[in-house]
């Protein structure tokens, strides 16, 4: 059974821009997540059968949700995961409405979620043991105009992340 969750997913553009935010990380941080990887998870799924694939697609095909630009301007830490995050001061209320959509369709799909209040922010480090404070830093600017099922491929070195579909956001 793919292992699937609901994310926002960098344009080019926005990429290059996070390879320059990179440099914010300090030295031996923990494992940095490679650039192709990273990406904002609205609704992380875990391991979902096909038929509920299938209920997925055709609900989120129902979603109205309109774009919205996003400025990813802190770096901080948290302790409990160990993770080093780039996330916005500013969550849009765009934003907030598309993650409760995608919630909602993967609840009535049958899929259990954890429960966790959404904190839209980018993995840029895991196994971060060294304590970060706070920052702010020059902001990515996210022209965010799509968002995305992505299947995470477990491998010996790492995950790979495959984009499964992609829907437009419509004004
Ligand atoms: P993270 O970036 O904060 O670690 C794919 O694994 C994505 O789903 C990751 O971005 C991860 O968030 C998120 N995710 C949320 N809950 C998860 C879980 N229980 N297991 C793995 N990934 C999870």
């Amino acid at each position: 059974m793919p292992r699937l969750f609901f994310a926002l997913w960098p344009d080019d553009d926005t990429r290059k821009q996070l390879q320059s935010a990179k440099q914010y990380v300090p030295h031996n941080c923990g494992k940095m997540v490679p650039l192709e990887n990273l990406h904002i998870t609205l609704a992380f799924l875990g391991q979902v059968k096909e038929e509920v694939t299938e209920c997925l697609e055709t609900a989120v095909n129902q979603i109205r949700a309109l774009p919205f630009d996003l400025q990813l301007d802190t770096i901080g830490w948290w302790r409990k995961s160990r993770i080093l995050w780039l996330a916005p001061t500013v969550i849009p209320v765009e934003l907030d409405l598309l993650a409760t959509r995608v919630n909602d369709v993967s609840i009535e799909c049958g899929i259990t979620l954890d429960g966790q209040p959404f904190r839209p922010h980018i993995t840029l480090a895991r196994k971060t043991i060294i304590p970060l404070k706070e920052n702010q830093i020059s902001p990515v600017n996210w022209q965010v105009r799509n968002f995305v099922l992505v299947e995470s491929v477990t491998h010996q070195t790492g995950a790979e992340y495959r984009v499964r579909r992609s829907w437009s956001l419509m004004s």
